[in-house]
C-alpha cells in the first residue's frame, strides 16, 4: 500500500535573526504566499521554521494562528537535569514547539554530535510527541571516495534502531543534506537527491517493509532555493525541502512554498 505523504517546506533560521524581527517576517511572508491558513493547511504543505532558542516562543506564538509550525534546532534527551546549556523536550512544549532538528550536519561537524546522540535525541523525541527531524548526509571527501552509500547507511541504521518499530515512521521526518551542498550555493542534482532519498527509503524497506517505508517523508536539504525547488520536488521520494540561505528572506521562502503547493 502507497501512502499519500504531505509535502514540507522546512526553513532552518540557523544562529540568524532577533525576536524583534520575527513579527515583520512572518507577516511578509504570508503576503508574499498569498494564502489564507486555510488554504495552506488543507494536508497540502507543512510549513515548518527552526529558529534560535531565544525565539522560539516568540516565533511560536506568532506562526501558530497562520497554521505554521515551529521546531528547535537542537535538543537534549533527558527531561531535565545537570547539563548546562542544553534545553530540554518539556521545555520546547511549553514554549509551543512541535518540532526539532536532530544531528544537523553543522552539529555533527562543530558540536561533536554523534549517531549515538542523534540516536538517543530521535528516541526521546518520538516517545514525547515531538516531531524529529533527522539529517544524514556525506561529506565531499565522502562522496569523491565513493563512500555515500556506506554514510547513509550508518547514519540510517542508528537512526532506525532508536525508531524501533515501522509504526512511527509517518512522525519521523528525514532530511538528505548533502554537506557539500550546505550554504555552497552547489546544489545536488534531482538526479543525485533523488538517488539517496531512494535509498534511503530502501534501507527502510528492508528494516520495516515496504508499506511502513512508504509513510516516511525524506526531505532535501542543501542550497535549494526557488530556481531549483520545482525539479527537487519532482523527484519520486523528495518530499519536501530543509531550507537555510533562502528561508531568510520571507519572499524567496513564499515562492519556494507556492512552488512546493503547485507540485
Ligand atoms: P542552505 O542550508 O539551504 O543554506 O544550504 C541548508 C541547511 O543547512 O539546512
Amino acid at each position: 500500500m502507497t501512502v499519500a505523504r504531505v509535502k514540507m517546506l522546512a526553513g532552518n533560521w540557523k544562529m540568524h535573526k532577533l525576536n524583534s524581527e520575527v513579527e515583520a517576517f512572518f507577516a511578509a511572508f504570508v503576503q508574499s504566499l498569498g494564502l489564507s491558513p486555510e488554504q495552506r493547511l488543507a494536508g497540502r504543505l507543512d510549513l515548518l521554521f527552526a529558529v534560535p532558542a531565544t525565539i522560539l516562543a516568540q516565533a511560536a506564538k506568532t506562526c501558530k494562528p497562520l497554521g505554521i509550525s515551529v521546531a528547535a534546532q537542537n535538543v537534549h534527551w533527558e527531561a531535565s537535569g545537570a547539563y548546562t546549556g542544553e534545553i530540554s523536550l518539556p521545555m520546547l512544549r511549553e514554549v509551543g514547539v512541535t518540532a526539532t532538528l536532530i544531528g544537523h550536519s553543522e552539529r555533527r561537524q562543530y558540536f561533536a554530535e554523534t549517531d549515538a546522540t542523534v540516536a538517543k535525541k530521535t528516541k526521546a523525541c518520538l516517545q514525547d510527541g515531538v516531531l524529529p527531524l533527522v539529517c544524514v548526509g556525506e561529506t565531499l571527501a565522502e562522496r569523491d571516495g565513493g563512500l555515500v552509500e556506506s554514510v547513509i547507511s550508518r547514519q540510517m541504521q542508528s537512526i532506525l534502531a532508536a525508531v524501533g518499530s515501522g509504526a512511527g515512521l509517518s512522525d519521523l521526518v528525514v532530511a538528505y543534506e548533502p554537506v557539500w551542498a550546505i550554504g555552497t550555493g552547489r546544489t545536488a542534482t534531482a538526479a543525485q537527491a533523488q538517488s539517496v532519498h531512494a535509498l534511503i527509503r530502501s534501507l527502510v524497506t528492508d528494516a520495516f517493509g515496504a508499506s511502513a517505508a512508504s509513510a516516511l517523508r525524506i526531505v532535501y536539504g542543501g542550497s535549494a532555493n526557488p530556481s531549483n525547488i520545482k525539479e527537487l520536488l519532482a523527484e519520486k521520494d523528495i518530499d519536501g525541502a530543509l531550507v537555510g540561505g533562502a528561508s531568510l528572506k520571507p519572499e524567496e521562502f513564499a515562492k519556494m512554498a507556492r512552488a512546493a503547493l503547485a507540485v
